[in-house]
């Protein structure tokens, strides 16, 4: 068990080194006072150039707030209805760098540029031309979970990027972020705001467990409504791939005229060069990682005692791990609720006495998106009442089934079928 303690005394020493810059500032806001008013004219885009009203003197204040952090070069914590951001200016290569710094982010890992119109899309593209392959998928799926991949610009900093020829470009639907951005008038670089190889954050209380003392600011939206990223869409290629799945499901991308042949990234196809660029998210270094060691239980396709399966598949890997010479004092299950159940958000128990277990719900089996919305949050609160093992069931790849899994895939040490 190595690793456990590689990952433990690297992030202490990481922690100690950043603890004292920032004494760091975190400002409630309601998302539902922010609304977005169309001109009056034959824009094409006219909803998606929509200007932002907000309508209570502290949102404003927030929002000043961040602004000003952010026209300073700092990296802030944000809403998105994905999961928080930490943002910083894109076109300022000195402000991108504090993002890699803050969480600690491997140098080659590009960042996805936030935008909050069509117009300011354009500002940042060569010939301000939007490729005509995106133009249905924008009218249908933007503002919203969705990441698409565009020929980069001169305005881009390498460090957003990474030297790639492209950028990866998204439109947040969250009313703040959204509101945010156009109040700063540039574009908002913005990875999830998680320290590097953590579960990403779903709630303002996760990026300040991860990055207090290391940024200035966390603006508090609340939950994130979709609970993972967004979906990475390069349509420049042909046919063209999805490179992370996310909150937008393949089976909606594929509806959209031009995506009839659309791939998912390792599920239809493989390339060398993508395996070693870390443009595909995951692919290199480690993600989504709680401290906790997590097992991953899936089901097989037809597995009708999935229930008796999964109780014999944890008690017998926790046996293994104890007689491997670990102390598990305490064990985690993050589960499903199964059809005809009541949703308890935690149940204690004692698995004997060893071993305290906590078990946890994310949400419907059969409704993934409450299944999406619950994951990063359920690994990290098993995290905090610092559980030694988690085990984690598995759901079927449908819909935001597909991000889920991949996240968990990539979070677990071992992956059982039963
Ligand atoms: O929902 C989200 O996408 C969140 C919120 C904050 O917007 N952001 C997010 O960023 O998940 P991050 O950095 O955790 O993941 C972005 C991924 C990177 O890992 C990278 O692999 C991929 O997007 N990416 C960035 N630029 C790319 C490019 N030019 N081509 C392909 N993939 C790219
Ligand atoms: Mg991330």
């Amino acid at each position: 068990m190595q690793f456990l303690f590689r990952t433990a005394s690297t992030h202490l020493f990481q922690r100690s080194f950043y603890s004292t810059m920032f004494d760091t500032q975190v400002l409630k806001v309601v998302p539902e006072n922010f609304t977005f008013k169309k001109s009056i004219g034959t824009d094409e885009f006219s909803e998606l150039n929509a200007n932002s009203v907000i309508s209570t003197k502290n949102d404003k204040l927030a929002i000043e707030k961040a602004v000003e952090w952010l026209k300073k070069g700092e990296a802030v914590g944000i809403p998105t209805e994905t999961v928080y951001g930490l943002a910083a200016n894109a076109l300022d290569a000195n402000a991108v760098s504090k993002i890699f710094a803050a969480k600690n982010r491997p140098q080659d890992n590009p960042l996805i540029v936030h935008v909050s119109s069509i117009n300011m899309l354009k500002s940042i593209l060569p010939d301000n031309t939007i490729p005509e392959v995106y133009l249905p998928i924008i009218r249908k799926h933007w503002p919203g979970p969705l990441t698409i991949v565009l020929p980069t610009s001169q305005l881009i900093p390498n460090s957003v990027t990474c030297g790639h020829p492209t950028v990866a470009v998204r439109f947040p639907s969250h009313p703040v972020a959204r509101s945010l951005i156009e109040a700063c008038g540039f574009p908002l670089a913005a990875p999830s705001a998680n320290s590097s190889g953590k579960p990403s954050p779903t709630l303002a209380s996760h990026v300040y467990h991860d990055l207090q003392g290391r940024i200035p600011f966390i603006l508090d939206g609340g939950s994130c409504n979709v609970g993972v990223e967004s979906t990475v869409l390069d349509g420049l290629r042909n046919p063209p791939a999805i490179l992370r799945p996310g909150g937008l499901t393949y089976e909606e991308l594929k509806e959209i005229k031009g995506m009839e042949q659309l791939q998912v990234y390792r599920k239809d196809f493989v390339d060398k060069e993508l395996e070693m660029a870390p443009t595909t998210p995951g692919m290199k270094y480690r993600h989504y990682s709680p401290e906790a060691m997590v097992i991953l239980i899936d089901r097989k396709r037809d597995s009708k005692e999935f229930e008796e399966n999964f109780e014999k598949a944890w008690k017998e890997e926790l046996n293994a791990i104890r007689t491997s010479g670990m102390v598990v004092s305490k064990i985690g299950m993050l589960r499903t609720t199964q059809e005809g159940k009541t949703a308890t958000w935690e149940t204690i128990s004692m698995v004997d006495d060893q071993t305290k277990c906590i078990s946890l719900q994310m949400g419907r089996y059969g409704h993934p998106e409450e299944v999406a919305r619950g994951m990063f949050k359920g690994l990290r609160e098993l995290d905090g009442r610092s559980v030694n093992v988690i085990f984690v069931e598995g759901i079927p790849e449908d819909r935001e089934g597909m991000a889920v899994m991949n996240r968990l895939r990539k979070a677990a040490t071992k992956v059982l079928e039963v």
